[in-house]
């Protein structure tokens, strides 16, 4: 069995995915930390490895950029692939005053200026929420790393480049940074009854014109890689 997007069979996927929106950073994360990994699918590229973690199964495939993106690649995971957990590991500029670079923020809640939630009809405004077994499993995983996090709402933007330049007004309501997946995740993971998180490191402070080397994002980004495999070690466990 396979998807449009995705030729692996059932049964090659890991119950635990994480996701990094970069193919190639998912070839990363298989070759530097898990035994054994074999990849799983090669359609358009969207690399996913399965391999092993301290003795756990456990999967890692690009989501892409953007909503759209993780929302296809997210939804045939949850639904075709029986994957009860997805952990994006990605990147967000900072907006609140308090985060800088290289900071870790972990995802409570992700507003959006997206209508993915459009199409439940729902008589309000959904508020999508990251599961509290994988965002409590993380938080004590960054503890025991030591290493400077923050947890809190995030803003999923349909837009890099934006017009509107809007971030100054997230900033008032104490959103912590932005990024492009989280909310289409989140929502997708609530709709199958599926656990998801958002795990980012700061790459860019975009309000203070500030940004990371490349050299300084491989090793906030093993950190976060780190991070994550714990608390899917620690979801695994329980
Ligand atoms: N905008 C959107 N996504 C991002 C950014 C940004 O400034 N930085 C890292 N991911």
């Amino acid at each position: 069995m396979s998807t449009p997007h995705n030729n692996a069979a059932k049964g090659d996927i890991a119950k635990t995915v994480l996701m990094p929106g970069d193919p190639l950073r998912a070839k990363f994360i298989a070759e530097n930390y898990l035994e054994s990994p074999v990849c799983y699918n090669e359609v358009r590229g969207m690399l996913g490895f399965t391999g092993i973690y301290k003795g756990e199964r456990i999967s890692v495939q690009g989501s892409g950029m953007g909503m759209p993106s993780i929302g296809i690649y997210s939804w045939e995971l949850f639904t075709e692939y029986e994957v009860e957990n997805i952990i994006r590991v990605g990147t967000a500029g900072s907006i609140a005053d308090n985060v800088n670079l290289r900071d870790v923020i972990i995802g409570m809640s992700a507003s959006t200026n997206s209508s993915y939630a459009a199409q439940y009809r729902l008589p309000g405004t959904y508020a999508p929420t990251a599961s509290w077994e994988l965002l409590s499993a993380a938080v004590k995983a960054a503890e025991e790393k030591g290493c400077t996090y923050h947890v809190g709402n995030i803003f999923s933007s349909d837009t890099f480049y934006d017009d509107a330049a809007s971030l100054a007004e997230w900033n008032k309501m104490g959103v912590l940074g932005i990024e492009m997946e989280a909310a289409a995740l989140y929502m997708n993971a609530a709709r199958t009854g599926k656990n998801a998180l958002c795990i980012l490191t700061v790459s860019d402070c975009p309000l203070k014109g500030l940004a990371t080397t490349a050299e300084e994002r491989q090793t906030t980004f093993r950190d976060m890689m780190e991070i994550a495999l714990e608390a899917s070690i620690k979801v695994a466990e329980r």
